[in-house]
């Protein structure tokens, strides 16, 4: 068949020969919810005369929301009146006096990103990457400086072009001229990847064999036979903010041949700090790099990266590089 050819029973279909969404409709709301979402959201919620959250139990907020799913809709204006109703009762943390160190306030240039990226709906996964590496195993070389596009260049290809850049100025604070990263849904995931990296480089039968094939494993320490294979250092420990010294750690993995990874996700930003970045100082040589934008640089949740130095790590024969496919859970 002619693939620009539609089928008749496609285009007499009812659902997909007409738009499902009612775009002029929508939009109107969208434009009054954006003033309510302004005023009830933004304006009153970063006013310090304003309580930071109208609080209410659970059992007095149930009934005050009326949260029962019934099968007809609802008007423009019970939606409308839904909307000022979360902004109501949910916690401002944009307020000035909302203070817990997870939070960083609002930034109004990094919220409208955010309203961008969630209206263009992309996705998003693994970069584009400079595809001029070649392992000891695979000799499929590929064209100097040539890039591979991935699935998600097609699909988002103004993001993937940000996250390389963002990635890259994030290693260079970290003090790599080169590496691979990418950014995760939390800081956990983002220290659990990177264990599954660091358990990859020692261990790349693990791919294939599973976790049958590999000794049992210890992180940091070595008892009763078990193999260390990472070291957990924490920049900024989330309740009393300390910075574990680096490079005395990485000292010891360099002697053991062990992987370093940094937990920097609460105190990573503080590379951008020309007082306090010595906090950090030996994060270099790391191996791998936690770090949430979004508890000290503004961005909104969730806003995590897991910097890598090595750019080989998972380039095995016959696969791309993607070390995050490397996982045997
Ligand atoms: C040092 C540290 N590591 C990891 C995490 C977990 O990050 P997330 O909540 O993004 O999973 C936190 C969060 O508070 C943290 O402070």
């Amino acid at each position: 068949m002619n693939p620009h050819t539609i089928p008749h029973q496609i285009t007499k279909s009812p659902h997909l020969n007409g738009p499902l969404v009612d775009h002029a409709k929508g939009q109107h709301f969208l434009k009054d919810a954006f003033q309510v979402i302004l005023e009830e959201a933004l304006c009153r919620a970063t006013d310090a005369k304003e309580k930071v959250c109208e609080w209410r139990d659970a059992h007095e907020l149930r009934a005050v929301l009326d949260l029962e799913l019934r099968d007809g809709g609802e008007s423009h204006d019970q939606l409308l009146q839904r909307v000022r109703d979360v902004a109501k009762y949910s916690v401002k943390t944009n307020h000035p006096l909302f203070f817990n160190q997870l939070f960083a306030g609002v930034d109004y240039y990094a919220l409208t990103g955010r309203f961008l990226t969630e209206t263009l709906n992309t996705s998003q996964g693994v970069s584009e990457k400079e595809r001029d590496r070649e392992s000891e195993n695979d000799r499929e070389s590929v064209r100097e400086g040539q890039r591979e596009c991935e699935y998600t260049y097609e699909v988002a290809p103004v993001f993937v072009l940000m996250e390389d850049v963002v990635l890259s100025k994030l290693r260079s604070l970290v003090g790599w001229a080169e590496g691979d990263g990418i950014f995760c849904p939390g800081g956990s995931i983002s220290n659990m990847f990177a264990m599954n990296v660091a358990r990859y480089r020692a261990f790349p039968q693990v791919k294939q064999q599973g976790l049958w094939a590999v000794p049992r494993l210890a992180v940091f320490t070595s008892q009763e036979g078990a193999v260390p294979f990472l070291v957990c250092a924490t920049s900024g420990t989330t309740i009393q903010g300390s910075f574990d010294p680096l490079d005395s750690i990485a000292d010891v993995c360099e002697r053991h041949g062990i992987w370093m990874h940094v937990d920097a996700a609460w105190g990573g930003s503080v590379l951008f700090s020309k007082k306090h970045s010595h906090l950090m100082k030996g994060i270099e040589r790391a191996d791998s790099v936690t770090w949430n934008p979004h508890k000290m640089l503004l961005t909104g949740l969730q806003c995590s990266v897991l910097l890598l130095k090595d750019t080989t790590v998972g380039h095995v024969p016959s696969t791309h590089f993607d070390p995050f496919h490397t996982m045997c859970l």
